[in-house]
């Protein structure tokens, strides 16, 4: 029988890539397919939690059963529904892949080609969500980040995902290494759990689902420990 480990608890989840826009039919955007996100989303609601799935562009993928969906487009929308859903929610996931900037300026018509060299596309920072949603943390409120990494030769994914726990200040980041059949758009994913507390827990090669279970069994864990 399935453990319903987050009966009365709401959780809030990003999921999926945003997509920023040029003009009314182009946009940059990333590969995340938001199956992480969705079997995060999917385990919670079996461990009984109230979920909120936030989601960006994703592949086509069911909603899972007993769970709020809510569409968004850009960095700035998924922003301002996590800010929403963040005031009511006990523990807030952000695994959507949020792209760092944007262009500058939106074209309100299709941009043309011209035999002329095109304007270069400047762009401009997006607010980093996360690090928003920590500074306006309600008592009690877990959130977890997550942080997709490649290594290079002098550090180690391990060694990015411990500096940007500190930088986002989260209670929790899975860090989930960038690589052959993992991670964005694959079924399976690996890497850490790094706790704020100092605590490493390697997460084995396995589905996504997995991975959900090991988040989840660490929420659960911090929120029945004695304060
Ligand atoms: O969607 P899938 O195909 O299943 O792939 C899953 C995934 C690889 C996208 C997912 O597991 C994952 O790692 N998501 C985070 C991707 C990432 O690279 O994040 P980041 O290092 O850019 O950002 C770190 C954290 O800050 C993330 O929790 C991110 O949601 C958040 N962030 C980032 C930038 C920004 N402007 N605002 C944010 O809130």
């Amino acid at each position: 029988a399935l453990e319903r480990t987050l009966e009365g608890v709401h959780v809030a989840i990003s999921a999926g890539g945003t997509r920023e826009p040029l003009d009314p039919v182009r946009f940059i955007g990333n590969r995340s397919s938001g199956k992480q996100g969705y079997a995060l989303a999917r385990v919670a609601a079996q461990r009984g939690a109230r979920v909120t799935l936030v989601a960006g562009n994703t592949a086509d993928l069911a909603t899972p059963a007993g769970v709020d969906l809510i569409r968004v487009g850009s960095a700035v929308e998924l922003k301002d529904a996590m800010h929403k859903v963040a005031a009511d929610a006990d523990v807030i996931v952000m695994a959507a892949a949020v792209a760092d900037f944007r262009p500058t300026s939106l074209t309100g018509h299709k941009i043309k080609k011209t035999s002329a060299d095109p304007d270069p596309i400047t762009l401009t920072k997006n607010p980093d969500i996360l690090v928003e949603l920590v500074s306006a943390r309600r008592e009690g409120q877990l959130i977890v980040g997550f942080a997709a990494e490649t290594g290079d030769d002098t550090t180690s994914v391990l060694d990015y995902g411990r500096a940007k726990l500190r930088r986002k200040g989260c209670d929790l980041l899975v860090v989930n290494a960038v690589g052959a059949g993992l991670a964005f758009e694959q079924e399976n994913n690996a890497g850490w759990l790094l706790s704020a507390d100092g605590s490493e827990t390697p997460i084995p090669h396995g589905s996504k689902a997995q991975l959900a279970s090991v988040v989840w069994d660490a929420v659960t864990a911090r929120s029945t420990e004695p304060q």
